[in-house]
């Protein structure tokens, strides 16, 4: 067999599987698990279990503190660590894996702050390392085909963005009962949702954010909100505590999360099923912004976390030109005899009665004096309709000859929270807040493709004149 590119993961919670697995299952050929680092001992042991049942003659990673980084990636000779742990973590470790002398491999958000980014762009200009953001969105089917409509100049180019996620009581909900709940952990849903989209309109447009004006707060979840809808006293938790109620999570209802969460708490205290209206959140719930690019184009953004419905709604409104992409996830959220939620990965539109609404995605493109023409999405075998595998093996085999330019670097990883970071100034000042002032450790124009972005000029008179691409 080749030689086998040697891999730790740091941080072995849900989002660690989908690595996990491919570099025991499909990638194993390429790919070698040497070390898994958390400071949870028993979900290292849940993940360990998993690894022996599924490759039973291989040899067993070792399994360590992340206080042990540097002396994991010498003693076992680490080539790249792929970093899954929560997001205020991430800058700490992609810097210490480049100077211990590997190559990284980050999940989304790059990390959380402008501190977080100086540390990370430092670390690479010293180290000259790499480091790969899986940016898993833009690997969709859907993703890639609406970029590919624009990158065809059908809509000529782009000059303004309209842009709405809404998150349903389920997904939305879950960011209330996690470690996502404070902003020093996650950067609030600006950063570590909202980067997602960020990043597909950087892509998308091929362009750079500039100024950011963001208004929002927090307006559903919370004790002040509940309180003022009249709620009254509610247990810390949702498992085991709590009938009837929809917005409780009880972990003892579900294997998975039981096994990886509820099992080890013992080991930090960590409850993966905190109360949606409990006091001491930080981060928003509603949020809109108003987002100005170096080409002169702009967006207007929103995001929902309490909707009845999942999805989303995209316009890119061009000189010859717009293109619409109409995504329903999930018509409604399920409700079983219990009040329980219907585990949602489980149905697509609970009971079958959402015909108004049904799960569904659509790209319409239409061109000036033009009919509409409906674009056609292709699909894959697997997750995100093939979309995972895609960047799986991007990550893992290697950057394969994509005309979209999907694989993402650190510098793309800064411009997504580029916006984030500046709408999270903005709420905190209520005033506009221009990308330029921020201390990022890294200039974004100059390292951005951007072929759409040519003579235009922005409406504070910035104009991006780099070439170049990504
Ligand atoms: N691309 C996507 O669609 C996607 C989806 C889910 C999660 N993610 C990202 O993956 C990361 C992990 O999310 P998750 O849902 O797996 O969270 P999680 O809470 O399930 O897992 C986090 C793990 O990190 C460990 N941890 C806690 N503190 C740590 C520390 N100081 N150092 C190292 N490890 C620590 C925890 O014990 C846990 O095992 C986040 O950055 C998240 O944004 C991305």
């Amino acid at each position: 067999m080749p030689q086998r590119t040697r891999y730790a993961i740091v941080g072995t919670g849900s989002r660690a599987g989908m690595y996990i697995d491919a570099i025991t299952g499909v990638h194993s050929d390429v790919a070698e698990l040497v070390a898994l680092l958390d400071p949870n001992a028993g979900r290292l042991d849940h993940y360990a279990r998993r690894i022996a049942e599924r490759l039973p003659d291989a040899g067993r990673p070792v399994l360590s503190d992340p206080g042990e980084l540097e002396a994991v990636i010498r003693d076992e000779r680490v080539d790249r660590v792929i970093v899954t742990s929560p997001d205020f973590t991430h800058a700490g470790y992609v810097a210490r894996s480049l100077r211990a002398g590997a190559n990284v491999v980050v999940e989304k958000p790059l990390t959380v702050n402008e501190e977080g980014s100086r540390i990370i762009a430092e670390a690479v200009e010293q180290t000259g390392g790499e480091v790969v953001m899986t940016f898993n969105y833009r690997y969709a089917p859907r993703n890639s085909a609406f970029k590919r409509v624009i990158s065809s100049g059908a809509i000529g180019r782009p000059v303004s963005v309209h842009f709405e996620w809404v998150l349903d009581t389920s997904h939305g909900a879950d960011y209330f009962r996690r470690w996502h709940r404070q902003k020093q952990n996650s950067g609030g849903l600006l950063i570590h949702k909202a980067s997602h989209h960020f990043d597909l309109v950087n892509w998308w447009i091929a362009d750079t954010p500039a100024r950011v004006f963001a208004s929002g707060g927090l307006r559903f979840y919370g004790a002040g909100n509940w309180r003022a809808r009249g709620g009254g006293e509610r247990p810390e938790r949702g498992s085991g505590a709590w009938e009837k109620d929809p917005f409780a999570l009880d972990l003892v209802q579900d294997e998975k999360l039981s096994e990886l969460y509820l099992q080890n708490e013992s080991y930090d205290g960590y409850r993966r099923d905190q109360d949606v209206f409990d006091s001491g959140i930080t981060i928003e719930d509603n949020l809109s912004l108003v987002v100005d690019y170096v080409s002169g184009a702009s967006m207007s953004y929103s995001l929902n976390a309490h909707s009845p419905w999942e999805g989303y709604r995209i316009a890119v409104n061009g000189t010859e030109g717009r293109v619409e992409l109409d995504v329903v996830e999930r018509g409604d959220v399920g409700l079983d005899a219990e009040g329980r939620v219907v585990d949602p990965s489980a149905v697509v539109d609970t009971a079958g009665s959402n015909t108004l609404r049904p799960r569904g995605e659509r790209i319409l493109l239409q061109r000036h004096w033009e009919t509409p023409q409906q674009i056609e999405i292709p699909q894959g075998e697997g997750g995100h309709g093939g979309g995972d595998a895609i960047l799986l093996r991007d990550v893992f085999v290697g950057r394969s000859d994509d005309d979209l330019g999907r694989a993402a670097d650190y510098v793309d990883g800064v411009r997504a929270i580029a916006v984030g970071i500046a709408g999270n100034r903005s709420l905190a000042t209520e005033l506009p807040v221009r990308v330029d002032d921020l201390d990022l450790g890294v200039r974004l124009q100059g390292a951005h493709g951007s072929e759409d972005a040519s003579g235009v000029q922005g409406t504070r008179g910035v104009q991006n004149t780099e070439a170049g691409g990504r």
